[in-house]
């Protein structure tokens, strides 16, 4: 495998999905796309409070932002743990279809999620993006718990 797309969200469990995701694209020659979606459901209220006060900027500017962050720190988790090539992707969309399709165009060996995100009701095993994307991505998918 030498084509690693790591989905994160912010997330304790994505940063584990993350984490297995450098393990595979610290390799010589092997590559990883980092993606976050941008959907607004995904932050709460006190974060976009937070970002309004602090940057008064439009909402579309506030969930920019957001995704930078998160792709920012992923990077730097990535440089880290010995990641050589990487590639951030942020992108506005149904979170798992757009995965699923940037999955298509890096033709991804492995699309590595967590088993849950930000999101969701407690109890559940798999949130929607995990489930969606286990059941109909078009390669190989990793859930890491
Ligand atoms: N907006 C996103 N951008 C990128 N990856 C995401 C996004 N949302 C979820 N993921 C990926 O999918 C994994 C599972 O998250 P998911 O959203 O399915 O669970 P949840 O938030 O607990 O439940 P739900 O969103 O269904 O309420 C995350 O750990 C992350 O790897
Ligand atoms: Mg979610």
């Amino acid at each position: 495998m030498k084509r690693i797309l790591a989905a994160v969200d912010g997330s304790s469990s994505a940063s584990r999905a993350l984490q297995v995701a450098c393990e595979l694209a610290a390799r010589p020659g092997a590559r990883l796309w980092i993606v976050n979606v941008i959907s607004k459901p995904g932050i709460s209220d006190e974060e976009l409070e937070e970002f309004r006060h602090a940057e008064g900027g439009s909402l579309s500017d506030l969930l920019d932002s957001l995704s930078t962050q998160v792709l920012n720190a992923a990077r730097e988790t990535a440089e880290r743990r010995g990641v050589e090539e990487i590639r951030l992707i942020s992108r506005t969309g149904d979170v798992a279809e757009t995965i699923a399709a940037i999955a298509e165009e890096c033709a991804a060996d492995a699309i590595v999620v967590g088993r849950r995100g930000l999101g969701g009701l407690p109890g559940l095993m798999l949130g929607s993006v995990s489930l969606k994307l286990a059941s109909a991505a078009p390669r190989p998918v990793i859930v890491v718990p």
